[in-house]
């Protein structure tokens, strides 16, 4: 009931907009709440987090929320939730942080979709939004364009990920990859979530890449293992059980490519010498792998910057100042060469 209220609302602001020939007005008529703050002690904010368990949005939701800290929040106003995977559990929080007050909400939404529901409660508030991790829908971002709304996405592209964890295979050769001389390259894929951008992408772009240097692959086994590290271990030990045996095993995130390293330990080969690992992230654990060998390479999801970003883009909205609406971020290439580098640049940007 609330949400179809919302709904009307919304559709009677855009109608209204139409009708006096301005759509590129403010989707609401009445007076933005963002007004300029000389300090946000008292300022809430809200954030959503699609799920707090997951290895990656943990570190970033503390970056998060001791950057907002360092910037003048009281830690009591940030208000932080974990949607438990679930969009309608997510639509409620996100109904109950306006009524709470929130001034300002940063959203790792459950999925592209629902988006446009928390979009429609926001706007219809006037309560500035910043998307973070998991990219809306492309409609969803045309609308935040067309009625210049205060919404705007945190990312880093996908895409490039896929392309570097092809390109850390590819610094092998085709010879050292293709361990058993029949020349294919056998490899494992493992999927990140289903209908997730960032998992289509790396498992993409990270194949294709590999396909571009005239690498003949052939893919022995590819699931979904729900960025969850013991999801991981269980396919791969599965699979290595059944007879497949991989030369590569691409992850769409580190979680998984430490369990697939695990699995493979137990199998008794070993990683990083009979089957090659890359994953993304470059979790502290994952960094530590890379170093001694175990893992291939993994790359910079650099939660520290766009943890930032976003926090800025939202304290920017709160000063009455408009973003972007795409505010995008390079992910970076971790190797045995530059792992110190990269734990030491993270160390230095906190
Ligand atoms: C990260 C994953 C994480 C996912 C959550 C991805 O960008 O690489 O580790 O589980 O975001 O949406």
């Amino acid at each position: 009931m609330k949400k179809k209220m919302v709904c009307y609302i919304v559709m009677a602001a855009l109608m209204l907009s139409l009708l006096v020939g301005c759509s590129s007005e403010k989707i609401s008529d009445s007076t933005p709440e963002s007004v300029a703050y000389s300090s946000y002690s008292d300022v809430k904010i809200g954030i959503c987090i699609y799920q707090l368990a997951d290895n990656f949005m943990s570190l970033f939701s503390n970056e998060l929320v001791s950057y907002l800290v360092s910037k003048g929040f009281s830690r009591d106003n940030i208000i932080l939730l974990g949607s438990a995977n679930n969009d309608s559990v997510q639509l409620s929080q996100v109904e109950e942080l306006i009524a709470g007050g929130a001034k300002a909400l940063i959203i790792n939404p459950v999925n592209s979709s629902v988006a446009h529901s928390i979009t429609d409660l926001a706007a219809s508030h006037n309560i500035p939004l910043v998307y973070i991790n998991r990219e809306p829908s492309g409609d969803e971002e045309n609308r935040w364009e067309s009625y210049q709304l205060d919404v705007c996405y945190v990312v880093c592209d996908a895409r490039q990920s896929g392309i570097y964890q092809g390109e850390l295979l590819l610094t092998l050769g085709n010879k050292a990859l293709d361990r058993n001389g029949d020349g294919k390259i056998q490899y494992f894929m493992i999927e990140g979530a289903p209908e997730n951008i960032d998992a289509g992408y790396r498992t993409l772009y990270s194949v294709s890449t590999l396909k571009n240097a005239d690498l003949q692959l052939d893919c022995l086994l590819d699931e979904v293992g729900n960025w969850d590290c013991a999801t991981a271990q269980l396919i791969v030990r599965k699979g290595i059980k059944e007879g497949l045996i991989p030369e590569v095993i691409i992850c769409n995130n580190d979680a998984m490519a430490l369990g697939a390293i695990e699995a493979v330990e137990q199998a008794g080969l070993k990683p990083g010498e009979d089957v090659y690992v890359v994953g993304v992230d470059a979790l502290p654990e994952a960094i530590e792998m890379v170093q001694e060998g175990k893992l291939l390479g993994t790359v910079y999801n650099d939660y520290v910057l766009q943890s930032h970003l976003a926090a800025d883009a939202a304290i920017n909205y709160l000063q009455g100042n408009g973003n972007e609406h795409y505010i995008g971020c390079d992910y970076v290439k971790v190797n045995r060469d530059n792992a110190q580098d990269i734990i030491d640049a993270i160390n230095n940007k906190k």
